[in-house]
């Protein structure tokens, strides 16, 4: 199974439009080692032609300008995609938005949980992908789907499960006590091959979590074993917004556990037994994005990569 990541940021991408912070800014001036990112998305192939993508990010445009193999095949129809199918995640805006631009009366299954189904239906701008086009599939909470694309199995499968988490920001309800949050607003996805692949010690499968709460001991014993880990890194310090200036909101408050600290990823993931993890979804206040930082460095230490736009990996 091929993988390749389209875009490592959070919402908002890195650089952010209006974002005039010291990291914003060190990667506008292509200062060394910092690295562009845009929002959040990643694309998966069992065979190299027909691919699914896992979040439509509103970057989706130039992460496919990026990538040639998800542009249309050189002397193929006069209109083509390998992207055969798109499995959401939640229905925050960085991994929805991306849907508009994948109009064109272009054949593709989308695959999302009920809850993230009925938000696309509650907003008729997502019409554009008539359903007649683009066929809506239901993803369980729980359970396995063998994704398919318009002209049939695509070779791979996900499990998906439910995460802690949070509704979108854009369908919160203030006089709520949480906000309208309710289970299954994200789901995290483990993914693999639907052949059975030998294991060589790991299994074979991709852990994609771009958005967590907290880590559950569910959550540690599905992970354990596992070829590798994509997970939710928007912030190293679950006050780092407020820290740099640039706004209030904890990462907790956000849906989004932090990577330091007694409850953060790096401490509940530590006996973990995964061969590969990588933090995705880095927010562009997250110090891991300046490789000279001490949080970068904390992160490499405790056996983490830092993913980026383009990084590309065979499970
Ligand atoms: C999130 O991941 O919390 C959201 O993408 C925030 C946003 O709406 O940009
Ligand atoms: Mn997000």
């Amino acid at each position: 199974m091929k993988i390749r990541v389209l875009g490592s940021a959070a919402g908002g991408g890195f650089p952010q439009w209006n974002c005039n912070a010291p990291l914003s800014r060190a990667v506008r001036e292509k200062r060394p080692g910092f690295l562009v990112r845009t929002q959040s998305s990643i694309a998966a192939s069992s065979d190299g032609q027909g691919w699914a993508v896992f979040n439509a990010s509103p970057d989706i445009r130039e992460q496919i300008a990026a990538a040639p193999e998800l542009q249309p095949a050189s002397g193929g129809p006069l209109r083509h995609t390998p992207i055969k199918a798109v499995v959401l995640t939640n229905a925050d805006v960085d991994h929805i938005a991306g849907l508009l631009s994948l109009r064109e009366r272009e054949p593709f299954v989308l695959y999302a949980t009920s809850r993230v189904l009925k938000t696309l239906a509650a907003n008729s701008i997502f019409n554009v992908l008539n359903p007649e086009v683009v066929e809506r599939r239901e993803l369980p909470l729980e359970g396995v789907t063998h994704l398919e694309g318009p002209d049939g199995p695509l070779g791979l499968t996900v499990e998906t499960f439910t995460v802690p988490g949070k509704v979108a920001l854009f369908l919160e309800n203030d006089s709520d006590e949480n906000f309208g949050t309710a289970p299954g607003d994200t789901i995290g996805i483990a993914l693999s091959e639907t052949q059975p692949q030998p294991r060589n010690g790991y299994d074979r499968t991709l852990y994609y979590v771009p958005g967590c709460a907290t880590v559950t001991e569910d959550l540690k014993k599905r992970l354990d074993g596992g070829g590798c880990l994509m997970f939710d890194g928007t912030v190293f310090h679950d006050s780092e917004m407020a820290d740099t200036g640039v706004g209030e909101k904890t990462g907790s408050r956000m849906g989004h556990m932090a990577i330091s600290g007694p409850d953060g990823s790096l401490s509940a993931l530590r006996g973990v037994d995964l061969k590969r993890r990588i933090f995705v979804h880095i927010n562009n206040t997250n110090p891991i994005l300046d490789p000279t930082s001490d949080a970068a460095r904390a992160v490499a230490e405790a056996g983490w990569e830092i993913g980026y736009d383009g990084m590309e990996l065979t499970l």
